[in-house]
């Protein structure tokens, strides 16, 4: 693997199957109780210039596990906040700590962090991006049906960060990918022409839900508003109110398809109370497996 994580694009066949493993040896040592203190005295900043409830804990309690500490760093209250510029926080950073997570808006400034620091750089979202969690996605996928391999997954929403990691995992390994997106709300058309170029089990952006859903083995959806889109949540709820996951889009799906979502849910808005509460729904397991497959990054890049 290279020295950060900064999308799931960059890495390979053999870089994605490495972070499986490794969360699967590291899931069953903590449910056994068997120690895997394996980043002793290892510390890890968090930048957060955005909320966050499962990332922050399942990161700051990823490195207490494995024996480390993590730093909880709201930008507001460092002098990032007062408009410190990246390079010199990257490059100081560096000399305290063993590695970072961030979470910001744009792409580019956790990739300038990453250029200027010395140590492993972790996308925790972007605008773009959210590598940890269709990583932690996969594993769930693996995990419920042995192998994401040949399987259909459709995404129903916004053309968001999830989607756009989504597109770029079906670039690198042999699963379906189906989108179900509203018009002017695409998901990136750089990573969509990249990715429908490089699938080997092919991408494809429909209008209908219905359409996209046939046959699925996986159906996700996120938020209609990401964070940064508050003030267009009202405007949105009319463009997106065909695209939720509900009964009967799930009628379309295969029999035993699971439900995802990364959570934080709207019961009502994406997705139905029944749905994401009935006995498709994997959201809970996807959201501890964010903390067995941090680690194993931690592990990995740390
Ligand atoms: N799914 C996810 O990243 O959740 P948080 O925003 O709570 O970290
Ligand atoms: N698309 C959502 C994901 C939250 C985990 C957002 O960016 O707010």
């Amino acid at each position: 693997m290279k020295k950060d994580l900064l999308s799931v694009y960059e890495l390979g066949l053999a870089d994605f199957e490495k972070i499986f493993d490794d969360a699967r040896r590291l899931k069953k040592a903590l449910k056994e109780g068997k120690p895997h203190a394996s980043l002793k005295g290892k510390t890890l900043g968090m930048i957060f210039d955005k909320s966050s409830t499962r990332t922050r804990i399942s990161f700051e309690v990823g490195m207490y596990q494995l024996g480390g500490i993590a730093l909880f760093l709201n930008s507001r209250d460092t002098q990032i906040g007062r408009g410190e510029i990246i390079a010199d926080s990257a490059r100081m950073m560096s000399r305290y700590l063993n590695g970072i997570m961030i979470r910001t808006y744009a792409q580019a400034n956790v990739e300038e962090f990453a250029s200027s620091a010395s140590i492993p750089v972790i996308n925790g979202l972007t605008d773009l991006l959210h590598p940890c969690q269709i990583l932690s996605d996969l594993f769930t996928i693996k995990e419920k049906k042995g192998s994401y391999k040949g399987l259909k997954v459709t995404y129903i929403g916004d053309g968001n960060n999830i989607a756009n990691t989504w597109i770029d995992a079906a670039a690198r390994l042999p699963f379906e990918l189906a989108l179900a997106c509203p018009e002017g709300y695409d998901p990136d058309a750089h990573i969509m022409a990249r990715g429908m170029k490089e699938s080997k089990e092919g991408i494809v952006l429909y209008r209908d839900p219905f359409e996209a859903a046939k046959n699925a083995d996986v159906l996700y959806t996120d938020v209609w508003a990401s964070m940064g889109k508050e003030s267009e949540q009202e405007e949105r709820k009319k463009v997106f109110k065909y695209y939720q996951i509900n009964k009967k889009v799930l009628k379309e799906a295969k029999k035993d398809a699971l439900v995802m979502h990364c959570l934080p849910a709207h019961r009502g808005e994406e997705i139905t109370a029944d749905v994401i509460d009935g006995s498709h729904s994997v959201v809970i397991d996807e959201a501890e497996n964010r903390l067995h497959v941090q680690k194993a990054i931690l592990e990995i890049l740390l």
